[in-house]
């Protein structure tokens, strides 16, 4: 009986454990990155959850940028980048050369620290992504543009001007407006690389919120120079310094009870 009951207890302790893991939807193993002759990431290794907000942090020229364009296999565009090392994206090596990258950047969109808005319509920006996969329908696309702009938090400041050039909109609005962009492709995972440092206080604070809102259904991943910011958003925050992950850990951690001093020095501000 004693060992039935043992035996039980340890099914049920290993069944909890499943329940509270948290799926990964990269697994970055050994990763190493070349500009030319120029080591830029150097052995990454970190895995960023499912419906989780990851923050990178570090300061300038560290590698954040670079790390998260090899997400989606954006830093391909520098011709001279060599990639090392694995790069699972749910469960498969994006780094091989055969992996579908129009696919990948349909499932790992990206938000750029200026809103690169298109010299477009407001509707057209965000019906363009669809477009491009293959909607045509005018009921359909609609019914994608609406959804998207609610979902950027935008909608009921644009509803009424939805056939107005983007570029009348203001800083903070075009943002998000590039958030709706991205949402419009149905993305699984979102990068932003700072996305509010172009932005005032209050545009800033919105697009916080909104990412709190869309780590419901997405996954996060933000570079901020912004501490506060990180230490507000995200669960998970990793520490870069001259092409290292210094310390990753939950962003609580980081930001109380840091392990290793250089992350001390940057959080309270020693440089950086
Ligand atoms: N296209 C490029 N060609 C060559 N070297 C590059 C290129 N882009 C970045 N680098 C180098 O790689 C390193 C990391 O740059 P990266 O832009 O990733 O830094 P970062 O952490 O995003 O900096 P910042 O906070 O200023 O945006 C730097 O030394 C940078 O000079
Ligand atoms: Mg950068």
């Amino acid at each position: 009986m004693a060992t039935m009951i043992n035996e039980l207890q340890k099914q049920s302790k290993k069944l909890s454990n499943v329940a509270a893991q948290i799926q990964n939807v990269f697994e970055v193993n050994r990763l190493k990155l070349w500009y030319g002759q120029d080591l830029a990431l150097k052995d990454i290794n970190l895995t960023i959850g499912e419906n989780q907000v990851t923050a990178i942090i570090g300061p300038s020229g560290c590698g954040k940028s670079t790390f998260i364009k090899t997400l989606n296999r954006m830093v391909e565009m520098v011709p001279s980048v060599r990639v090392e090392g694995e790069l699972l994206y749910r469960g498969k090596n994006i780094i091989d050369p055969s992996y579908n990258v129009v696919e990948l950047r349909t499932d790992v969109g990206m938000v750029f620290q200026k809103p690169n808005p298109f010299p477009k319509t407001i509707f057209e920006n965000v019906a363009y992504g669809p477009r491009i996969h293959g909607i045509n329908n005018k009921g359909h696309l609609n019914d994608i543009v609406e959804k998207s702009l609610r979902g950027a938090a935008l909608w009921d400041e644009v509803k009424d001007r939805l056939d107005e050039n983007a570029y009348g909109l203001s800083g903070g609005q075009q943002q998000r407006l590039c958030i709706a962009r991205c949402l419009a492709i149905e993305p699984d995972v979102i990068l932003m690389d700072e996305p509010t440092s172009a932005l005032d206080p209050i545009s800033t604070l919105k697009v916080e919120e909104l990412v709190q809102e869309l780590k419901e259904h997405y996954s996060i991943v933000i570079v901020t120079h912004n501490m506060q910011q990180a230490a507000r958003i995200s669960d998970k925050t990793a520490f870069f310094l001259n092409g290292e992950v210094i310390e990753y850990d939950d962003t609580d951690v980081i930001f109380s009870n840091p392990r290793d001093q250089k992350t001390e020095d940057y959080i309270t501000g020693r440089f950086g």
